[in-house]
């Protein structure tokens, strides 16, 4: 059985995307993200949702919070079956494009989160999975990882 923090949520629509960016806003709440955090993990969704729409023709993403250790983390997969990603290498550098965007999509969300993997088959899909651990947890002990400061919070 999934666990109960398990989502499947479709992607064939920019109404679509919308709930999803909310859902991921509320997921990393509940995982116990701090603000710069949440706000990072749902603008690389947003980025990969859009290519699951744009250019994988609509898919889904499944959600679902993970632990590791006492680690809290979200890990989300993006998965369309469209023409899949030919050279995932030349997809993933920074300004490549086949649609006339920006080529900031991948490269970007792949700097926003801990894990990243890309798996595509030309003909058969793609799918892009990420996860993010939630950096308060990572320490065992609360940092002040939102302020940027690089120091130990109280
Ligand atoms: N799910 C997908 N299915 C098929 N091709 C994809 C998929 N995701 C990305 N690609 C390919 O990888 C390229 C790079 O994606 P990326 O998101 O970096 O840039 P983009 O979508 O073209 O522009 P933008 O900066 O607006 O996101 C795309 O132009 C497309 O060719
Ligand atoms: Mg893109």
């Amino acid at each position: 059985m999934k666990p109960a923090s398990f989502q499947r949520l479709l992607v064939t629509s920019d109404v679509e995307l919308a709930v999803l960016r909310q859902s991921v806003r509320t997921a990393a709440i509940t995982a116990g993200f701090g603000l710069v955090e949440q706000t990072k993990l749902v603008t690389a969704a947003s980025e990969l949702a859009r290519n699951t729409l744009l250019h994988g023709g609509g898919g889904y993403v499944e959600m679902e919070q993970v632990t590791s250790s006492a680690v809290v983390g979200l890990r989300l997969a993006f998965v369309d079956e469209g023409p899949g990603i030919r050279d995932v290498e030349q997809a993933m550098a920074d300004g490549w494009t086949s649609a006339g965007g920006l080529g900031l999509g991948l490269s970007g969300s792949r700097r926003l989160v801990d894990e990243f993997a890309v798996d595509s088959k030309p003909g058969q899909g793609t799918t892009v999975t990420v996860v993010s651990w939630a950096a308060r947890h990572r320490a065992g002990r609360r940092w002040d990882g939102d302020s940027g400061t690089g120091h130990p919070g109280p």
